[in-house]
C-alpha cells in the first residue's frame, strides 16, 4: 500500500497544480499540533516569496480545490499560511482494513533492492564477551532484520577477530604453563592431539593474566609479538593450537548470542582474508599508491578539506605484520568478490572512527571498491552504569554479558512474582523473555550513536518507554482475544469499521504511520524509530483499552470491527518487536 502521507500528499500536490503553483510546494507531514489537525501542508509559506503573495492568499486557492475531496473531513486555511489537514473517519479506516487484509500489513518493500553484508559481531576468540561487545550485536542484529524486511538482501556477518596479538599472548603464556605440549617443537612432525590442551574457563583465565603479564614485562610482550607473526607466517604448531582456540571460543560465543536471540549468516574471521592481502599489496605498490615509511608501508589518506591530521594508512608494518587496517582491506575485497556487496555497513564502537575513515578512504583511492560501492559506518556510543562511567563490575572488573543478562532476568523476573503466584520455571521462563526485551529496548531506543545509562529498574518497568511495556500491551491483546474466543467469537471477521471515537481514532492513525516509520527506520538504519513508534502506538491501544469495553460492546459489528483492530495493532507490534530482536511471552 502506498504510505499515507504520499497519498495524501498525491492529491494535495495536484491542488496546488490546478490552482497554479508548481507542485513541490505539496508536500505533506504528520501534524506537529495533533489538537487542531493530523496532518499539516506548509508549502504555502514557501511559495510565497516565489508568487510575491502573501501565504494565506495561496493557502485558500490550494484548499478550495481540495475542501470537497472525500479524503477529508476538513481541509482548512489558517494564518499566516497553513493548511490543516484532517482524514475523513471512512478513509482512515479502509486504509487500516486494507492492512489488515494484507499479509506484510501494507509494507511496500524497497524499489531499489541492495546486496548488503553487516559487520556487526567482531568479538575476540579466547575473550569471553563483555558488555562491550553487546551493543554491536543488538544494534547490528536489528539493522540486520530491517534491511532484510524492507526487500535488501542482507548477510550478517561476525568477523571474528582471530588474527592479533591475542592468539600471541596464549601461545607465549601457554609454553611458560605447558612446555611439554608438541605445539611449541619446532622438529616435531606428527599430528597434534585432536582435543584442545584447554577449557574455555582456563582461556579466560590465561588470556587477562597474559596481557597484564606483558604490559609489565617488555621481553614478554616481545615474544607474544613473534608468536603472532609466526602463527601468521604458519608455523605448524601455532596454527593448531590458533585452531583449538577458535573452535573453544567459537562454541561459547555461540552460546551467547543465542541467548541474545543474535544470528549471523556468516562465521568469517578476520584470518579469512589472508589469502587477498599478498595481491592487494602488489596492486597498491605497483599502482604507486603505497610506498615506504619509516620501513612501514603506507597509503596516504589525508584529503585537503580535512580539518583534523587523517595519519596514513599502514599496510604493512616495518616487521611485515600485517594489521587491523590491512586485515579490514583484504575482507572488503573478499566480501566484493563472494558476495557482490553493494553496501557495507560496520556497526562498531564510535571510538574506531578514525580506522574506519582510513581504511574506507584508502579502499576508494586505491579501487578495491567502485564509486557506487557504499561503505558506511555506525558508530556507537557507550553504556554507562549509573554513575555516568562506563560500565564495570562492582570490583572494577570487566562486565560479562552472563552476569548483565542474570542481573535483568532476576530483576524481571522479582517484578513479576511480586503480587500473584507462579511457577518457578514458568515465571523463570517469561523473565527471559521480557529481560531481553528491556535489555534491548533499554540499548535501541537511545540514537545509536550517544552513550545511555544502564539502568536496570527503569528498563524493566512494565510502566513508560520501555520493552517490558510493549510487551504488556501484547499480552493484554492476547489476553482480550483468549477472553473473545472463549466466549464463542471468531477471530476470522476482519471488517473494521469507522472509528467510534476519539482513543479508536487515535489506534488507527498511528497504525497508518507502520510503512513510513519502517521505511524511515531502514533509510536512517535507525532501529529507534521504530522504539518511538512501538511506544507510541502501545499509548494509543491503552487509552483506547481503558476507554471502551471492548468484550462487552452489544453492537456485534462494533465489537467486531475492534476485535479486528486489536489483532491489527499486535501483529503490528509483534512485527516491529521482531525488527528489534525480540519477541513476547504468552503471559507475563
Ligand atoms: N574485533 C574488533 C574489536 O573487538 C571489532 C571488529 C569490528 N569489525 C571490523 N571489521 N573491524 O574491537
Amino acid at each position: 500500500m502506498k504510505k499515507i502521507t504520499d497519498s495524501i500528499e498525491e492529491v494535495v500536490k495536484s491542488a496546488f497544480k490546478n490552482a497554479g503553483y508548481e507542485e513541490s510546494y505539496g508536500t505533506v507531514q504528520i501534524s506537529n499540533r495533533p489538537d487542531l489537525c493530523q496532518y499539516q501542508c506548509n508549502g504555502a509559506m514557501s511559495a510565497a516569496k516565489a508568487y510575491h503573495k502573501a501565504p494565506f492568499m495561496i493557502a485558500d486557492d490550494v484548499v478550495a480545490l481540495l475542501k470537497d475531496d472525500s479524503m477529508f473531513e476538513s481541509v482548512e486555511s489558517v494564518k499566516p499560511g497553513f493548511i490543516n489537514i484532517t482524514l475523513a473517519p471512512a478513509y482512515i479506516s479502509e486504509y487500516v482494513k486494507g492492512m489488515a487484509e494484507d499479509d506484510n500489513l501494507g509494507f511496500e518493500k524497497t524499489s531499489n533492492p541492495k546486496k548488503i553484508v553487516i559487520d556487526y559481531g567482531g568479538p575476540n576468540v579466547a575473550k569471553p564477551l563483555h558488555v562491550g561487545h553487546l551493543r554491536a550485536a543488538i544494534i547490528g542484529e536489528s539493522i540486520k532484520r530491517i534491511l532484510k524486511y524492507t526487500g535488501n538482501s542482507v548477510i550478517g556477518d561476525v568477523h571474528l577477530g582471530d588474527w592479533g596479538l591475542q592468539i600471541g599472548l596464549i601461545i607465549t603464556e601457554l609454553e611458560v604453563r605447558k612446555p611439554e605440549l608438541p605445539y611449541f617443537d619446532e622438529a616435531y612432525e606428527g599430528d597434534y592431539p585432536t582435543e584442545a590442551p584447554f577449557t574455555m574457563e582456563e582461556l579466560e583465565q590465561i588470556y587477562p593474566y597474559a596481557s597484564g603479564f606483558s604490559k609489565q614485562n617488555p621481553e614478554y610482550l616481545a615474544k607474544a609479538g613473534q608468536a603472532t607473526a609466526d602463527l601468521q607466517n604458519g608455523r605448524r604448531g601455532y596454527r593448531a593450537l590458533w585452531q583449538h582456540i577458535i573452535d573453544v571460543s567459537v562454541a561459547d560465543i555461540k552460546k551467547n548470542y543465542e541467548k541474545l536471540n543474535v544470528e549471523f549468516d556468516l562465521w568469517k574471521k578476520e584470518s579469512d582474508a589472508q589469502e587477498y592481502i599478498p595481491d592487494m599489496v602488489k596492486m597498491m605498490k605497483e599502482k604507486g599508491y603505497a610506498y615506504e615509511s619509516d620501513g612501514a608501508l603506507v597509503v596516504d589518506v589525508k584529503q585537503p578539506e580535512d580539518k583534523k591530521e587523517i595519519p596514513p594508512c599502514i599496510i604493512l608494518k616495518s616487521n611485515g605484520a600485517t594489521n587491523y587496517e590491512t586485515t579490514d582491506l583484504a575482507t572488503i575485497i573478499e566480501r566484493i568478490k563472494l558476495f557482490n556487496a553493494e553496501e557495507i555497513i560496520y556497526v562498531v564502537d564510535k571510538r574506531q572512527e578514525l580506522h574506519f575513515d582510513q581504511v574506507f578512504r584508502c579502499a576508494r583511492k586505491t579501487g578495491l571498491v567502485n564509486d557506487d560501492t557504499d561503505l558506511v559506518f555506525i558508530g556507537f556510543g557507550t553504556m554507562n552504569g549509573k554513575d555516568g562511567k562506563p560500565f564495570k563490575t562492582r570490583d572494577g572488573g570487566v562486565l560479562r554479558l552472563e552476569t548483565l543478562i542474570k542481573e535483568i532476568n532476576d530483576a524481571v523476573y522479582a517484578r513479576i512474582m511480586e503480587n500473584r503466584e507462579m511457577e518457578e520455571e514458568e515465571a523463570r521462563s517469561i523473565a527471559a523473555t521480557v529481560g531481553l526485551s528491556a535489555l534491548k529496548y533499554g540499548d535501541l531506543s537511545n540514537q545509536a550513536s550517544k552513550d545511555y545509562v544502564f539502568d536496570v529498574d527503569r528498563f524493566v518497568s512494565f510502566e513508560g518507554n520501555t520493552g517490558p511495556y510493549v510487551l504488556y500491551s501484547i499480552v493484554r491483546i492476547k489476553s482480550v482475544l483468549n477472553k473473545f474466543v472463549n466466549e464463542g467469537g471468531s477471530l476470522a471477521k476482519t471488517n473494521i469499521i469507522e472509528p467510534a471515537n476519539e482513543s479508536e481514532t487515535n489506534v488507527m492513525l498511528q497504525l497508518l504511520r507502520y510503512n513510513e516509520v519502517i521505511m524511515q527506520a531502514a533509510t536512517d538504519k535507525a532501529p529507534h524509530k521504530i522504539c518511538q513508534y512501538i511506544y507510541e502506538l502501545s499509548d494509543a491501544f491503552n487509552s483506547f483499552y481503558h476507554g471502551n469495553k471492548i468484550l462487552s460492546e452489544e453492537n456485534e459489528e462494533r465489537k467486531n470491527s475492534w476485535i479486528a483492530l486489536v489483532i491489527l495493532v499486535k501483529r503490528v507490534l509483534e512485527q516491529c518487536i521482531d525488527l528489534l530482536g525480540f519477541d513476547a511471552p504468552e503471559k507475563m
